[in-house]
């Protein structure tokens, strides 16, 4: 063997790994950090031990982080493809004060470990694979609608995607010079950026201002017969959502991700906590007392821990109050629950005596380690 097939054969390719399974293997190691903006790095993982992932392109993983002694959960979209399976990547922005983002940029180096939940999610092109594609993005809500175009002109198959990207510069716009590329090889794919302003780039080519109808009608003419996905920051998914409204786009076939999960549980329909005095707390409820701080809440008949604990004023870590990203994970000491999770905990983590105050209902009294 010559030595560059000998090194060619050394490299880290395993295609006899076995597949990723999601509740099982959980650590990654980092082995690649990217800049992509002046303010936004890739971080490039495998699985350890070496596994082949699978993931839906738009899905999200949960990191799970000890920050200064903490445990910290923390959901982010990959921005990688499942079509090349030995890897995966996140792509984060670094937010003034921010504690996860700053210690990711700070401290995840080639080499560092952490330990991820998912991958999880519903945003993703290959649940509603009919019409052709409108991609909305701003900022780094770049990240699914990155993955889910390497995925769809990967697969060469004819596609039909326009892709919309909004930033604050030119400096700002995450994986530039990819997006052009893939509009320069794939005949189906197009792109369209519009800056708030030109900073520093007299000969920007692209749309200035904000995406508003006038600019989204001379763009994508067609926008009206597409399936829109949209993500970014709230402000500019509400501003997307009633521009579309507004131009009477069928809203059935829009989608929408975001990672404040508090907008989502709202806009899915999920009640309320309902707060004590609606429900018979006597007659129907359990108690829960956390041994640490020795509060001490009811929880009535149909409520979930998180809910009832919320309703009494008791502030537990949680996020999407859905079950999927582990952050209210928490130690039962006693008593047993009805959990309905979506993902956000591990078989082995449930054989330990945790679970997900979100998605779980008394079944008795409880005492939990908080
Ligand atoms: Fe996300 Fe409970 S808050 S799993």
């Amino acid at each position: 063997m010559n030595t560059i097939v000998a090194e060619f054969a050394a490299t880290p390719f395993n295609t006899a790994a076995p597949l990723w399974q999601p509740g099982e293997d959980d650590t990654f190691e980092c082995v690649q950090v990217r800049d992509e903006t002046h303010d936004v790095k890739t971080f490039v993982f495998k699985a350890v031990p070496a596994r082949q992932f699978r993931y839906l392109p738009g899905q999200f993983i949960t990191l799970e982080l000890e920050i200064d002694g903490e445990i910290t959960n923390r959901c982010y979209t990959l921005s990688s493809t499942p079509t090349r399976p030995d890897c995966v990547s996140i792509t984060v922005k670094r937010v003034p004060g921010g504690k996860v983002s700053n210690w990711l940029h700070d401290n995840l180096k080639p080499g560092s470990r952490v330990s991820v939940l998912g991958p999880a999610g519903e945003f993703s092109f290959a649940l509603y694979p009919q019409r052709p594609y409108l991609f909305l993005s701003g900022g780094s809500g770049i990240t699914p609608l990155m993955s889910m175009s390497r995925a769809l002109t990967d697969l060469a198959q004819p596609t039909d995607i326009v892709f919309v990207h909004s930033s604050r510069s030119p400096s700002d716009i995450i994986f530039r010079h990819e997006v052009v590329l893939l509009a320069r090889q794939h005949p189906g794919f197009r792109q369209v950026q519009v800056c708030q302003g030109t900073a520093g780039e007299p000969e920007w080519s692209g749309l200035t201002g904000y995406l508003d109808r006038a600019a989204l009608e001379r763009s994508v003419p067609d926008f009206k017969e597409r399936t829109v996905f949209c993500c970014g920051p709230g402000p500019y998914m509400a501003g997307v959502r009633k521009l579309l409204e507004e131009s009477g786009f069928d809203m059935a076939h829009y989608h929408e991700e975001s990672f404040n999960f508090g907008e989502l549980t709202a806009a899915a329909g999920v009640e309320p906590a309902p707060a004590c005095e609606h429900v018979s707390c006597e007659s129907a409820g359990f108690k829960v007392r956390f041994s640490r701080t020795g509060d001490e809440i009811t929880v009535a008949a149909g409520q979930t821990v998180l809910a009832a604990a919320q309703a009494s004023g008791l502030r537990l870590p949680a996020s999407c109050s859905q079950g999927l990203c582990g952050t209210c994970k928490s130690k039962l000491v006693e008593g047993q629950v009805d959990m309905q999770h979506s993902g956000g905990i591990r078989k082995r983590e449930i054989d330990q005596g945790m679970f997900l105050p979100c998605c779980s209902k008394p079944l008795s009294d409880l005492v939990i380690d908080r």
